[in-house]
């Protein structure tokens, strides 16, 4: 399969970290709910495609997101403990127990920076929501887990418009100051652009929460989504959450299309040198592998092109 022509690029890293977040974000939007075997040979096929993060589910309520209900039967039949990360969303207590039964090592909680988003999709103010994850970071931490923590809705909130940076940059603080080892930024709707990024790592280091504590996560609603993690990467971030085919969206926030895909970021990254330890044609054949289960094409432009026949 064709790859990218290798240029480097002076002040750029050698390496990064891919988050991939196909499982969990991919198909928690999904109108037809998978079936289990699929979401398990989904994560066996990433993890042999070399991703060295997956998050595989969430351990939220069933009836807030039935499509990834049987959280506790895909875990049973993969390797949480493993040496690929597979961490899994946490909204609360009853998130973690179900978590620590299945023998996770590693969770995310999700908060949110605008209240509107909070209310539709934690059922919370934004101060509730802190009473909701402290107690629950903190006995994730007294089990040795290590605890993500997201902040949504960075750049804009269907509901409220534009979220001021200083907003996103205080809410997003006391989320990793609960005792989370990152912090991933998320443009839940993907309206996000280069500079608005720039503007809010810069906030960020500001208050102290440096490039090295954070993650970007973002979605491609606008077309944004690679030219936002350029701007990340050159501005010293090294964790970047992606999906395998550009699968995603939130149930709870609409508008709200795929994630940034897995294999557009690896193909511009691959281009630049940069090694991710994903192999891409693997990466490909999943996603298309995907795409004809579920009836339809996927939506990574590196898929489509790859998978034209014309340019592989
Ligand atoms: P609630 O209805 O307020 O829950 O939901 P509650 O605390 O009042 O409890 C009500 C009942 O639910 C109780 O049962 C609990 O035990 C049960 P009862 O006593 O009545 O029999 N319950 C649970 N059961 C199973 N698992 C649980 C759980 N929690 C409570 N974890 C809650 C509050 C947070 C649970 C709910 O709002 C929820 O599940 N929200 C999740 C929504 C979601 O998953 N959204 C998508 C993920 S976020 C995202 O995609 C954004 C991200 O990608 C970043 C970005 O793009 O920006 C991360
Ligand atoms: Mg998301």
């Amino acid at each position: 399969m064709r790859q990218p022509q290798l240029e480097r690029q002076g002040g750029l890293p050698s390496s990064v970290t891919i988050y991939e977040v196909g499982p969990r974000d991919g198909l928690q939007n999904e109108p037809a709910t998978l079936p289990t075997e699929v979401k398990v040979e989904f994560i066996e096929r990433l993890v042999a495609a070399g991703l060295p993060v997956i998050e595989v589910t969430s351990f939220v309520h069933p009836k807030w997101v039935p499509q990834l209900a049987d959280a506790s039967e895909v875990l049973d039949r993969i390797d949480p403990a493993g040496q690929v990360r597979m961490p899994v969303l946490v909204p609360n207590d009853r998130g973690l127990d179900r978590a620590l039964e299945a023998g996770v090592r590693s969770i995310a909680i999700f908060g949110s920076a605008t209240e509107s988003f909070a209310r539709k999709n934690l059922n919370r103010s934004v101060d509730e929501q802190f009473a909701m994850f402290e107690p629950t970071v903190r006995r994730a931490r007294d089990h040795g887990l290590d605890v993500r923590a997201y902040v949504s809705m960075c750049f804009g909130d269907p509901w409220e418009g534009d979220v001021p940076v200083e907003q996103v940059v205080s809410i997003g603080k006391r989320l990793y100051d609960l005792g989370a080892s990152e912090l991933s930024i998320g443009d839940t709707i993907g309206v996000a652009t280069p500079g608005h990024v720039r503007a809010l790592l810069a906030g960020f280091a500001d208050a102290g929460l440096g490039v090295e504590h954070l993650a970007v996560h973002f979605h491609d609603t606008y077309g944004q989504a690679l030219s936002n993690a350029y701007a990340a990467l050159e501005a010293g971030v090294r964790t970047f959450d992606a999906s395998a085919g550009g699968l995603g969206g939130c149930p709870y926030s609409p508008g709200a299309t795929g994630n940034l895909a897995t294999e557009d970021l690896v193909w511009m990254l691959h281009g630049l040198g940069i090694e991710t330890g994903v192999d891409l044609a693997s990466v490909v054949r999943t996603s298309r592998w995907l795409a004809d289960l579920m009836g339809r094409p996927s939506t990574s432009r590196v898929v489509r092109a790859l998978s034209a026949g014309t340019s592989s």
